[in-house]
């Protein structure tokens, strides 16, 4: 080892660097009033205090981190070491359910970010099968392909594990999605009916120890595309937000037992710019593997994704048009397994044209890359 793959090479301006801070900021919440009492009751005084911590974790950070969220540390236990078992298999065993350029679900160790290699090996599986997404260049509006999850045949306890974790997140993610909901005044279940047939999904992450941690990352800067991520990670560490007041990557440290959420970038355009999906990335270590589990909740692939009528007016109009989030999903899925030389499909390609011309200059000063 020693040498690395000229793929995995950040520019220059990427790297991580070895300066680190930690994440003092990143505000932690208490669900515990909401867990307990279903339904709650959003005029109850430890509810609105819950709801105003949402507000002002997701619009200063865009990134928060829960505790006493109702989900068992067995459950989350179980799929951690099954995921390790898996990951330790060989290479040939892990590729007999390796995802391919249709189907995006299953093993695959040649994610790009940006056109960069991550240094990562994952497993996708939906939480809801099949996952129905259009057909990519199928050149005909209806056509929509059907994917069912990959199971291996080891470790034989990796679906029964999977399946179980699915359902306590499941009730997580309903439970932050009404909160979210309700910090932006709006009606607890203003969300359910983008969720009915929802394209949620699962990745297990495996890192492993990188012979150059200065030049590579496990995952290239990004935001995440959905609409939040419920992220349980292990006691390495290794994921970095960038603040937004000073743009500072900040190392979030890992804490026991806490998930890790934020904003992706459908709530970003749900709510009109009021929330703003954050950019984070992974480090990698040269000793230690690192696993990781985010619970990626995105909406039914007919969902068409625009500010909602209720948070815009004259005064803050609509500062997206509308997209269809299975050809968004869809074409990223692509893009990604071709590695094609051309920048992934955005948000910010759906912003109203004047929009677009401040954040052109807004990137320009700050060297963004959106
Ligand atoms: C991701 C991601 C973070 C982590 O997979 O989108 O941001 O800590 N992962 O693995
Ligand atoms: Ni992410």
């Amino acid at each position: 080892m020693g040498e690395l793959d000229p793929t995995f090479i950040q520019e220059l301006e990427h790297r991580p660097k070895p300066a680190v801070i930690e994440a003092q900021g990143i505000p932690q919440i208490d669900l515990s009033a909401f867990v307990t009492s279903s339904p709650a009751n959003p005029n109850a005084p430890e509810i609105r205090d819950l709801v105003d911590q949402i507000r002002d974790a997701s619009r200063d950070w865009g990134f928060f981190q829960v505790i006493n969220h109702g989900v068992p540390i067995e459950s989350r236990e179980r799929v951690f070491s099954a995921s390790k078992r898996f990951f330790d298999l060989s290479v040939e065993e892990k590729r007999k359910v390796k995802r391919d350029e249709v189907n995006p679900l299953g093993y695959y160790d040649t994610e790009h970010t940006k056109n960069v290699r991550d240094w990562k090996e994952v497993f996708d599986f939906t939480v809801d099968p099949p996952l129905v997404i259009p057909a990519y260049e199928s050149g005909d509006e209806e056509t929509f392909l059907e994917y069912c999850n990959q199971w291996p045949q080891h470790p034989p306890e990796l679906r029964e594990a999977c399946e179980e974790y699915v359902k306590d997140l499941k009730k997580l993610s309903n439970k932050l999605l009404e909160l979210i909901s309700l910090s932006l005044n709006l009606p607890a279940n203003r969300f359910e009916p983008f969720f009915k047939d929802q394209t949620t999904f699962v990745r297990l992450n495996h890192y492993s120890p990188c012979p150059a941690p200065d030049l590579a990352l496990g995952v290239g800067r990004h935001k995440d595309a959905g609409a939040l991520t419920i992220l349980a990670q292990d006691d390495v560490g290794g994921l970095e937000v960038k603040r937004k007041t000073d743009g500072a990557w900040i190392f979030v440290k890992p804490t026991p037992n806490v998930f890790i959420i934020n904003v992706g970038d459908i709530i970003q355009v749900w709510s009109n710019d009021a929330y703003e999906s954050v950019d984070h990335r992974v480090r990698v270590n040269s000793t230690k593997e690192r696993f990781s589990i985010p619970f990626f909740v995105n909406p039914a692939h007919y969902t068409v994704v625009e500010p909602l009528a209720e948070l815009t007016n004259e005064q803050n109009p609509p500062k997206y048009k509308g997209y269809n989030w299975g050809k968004f999903f869809a074409t990223r899925k692509y893009s990604n397994f071709k590695k094609l030389e051309v920048e992934n499909i955005q948000i910010y390609h759906f912003k109203q044209p004047e929009e677009r011309k401040i954040d052109d200059v807004v990137s320009r000063v700050t060297n963004v890359v959106i």
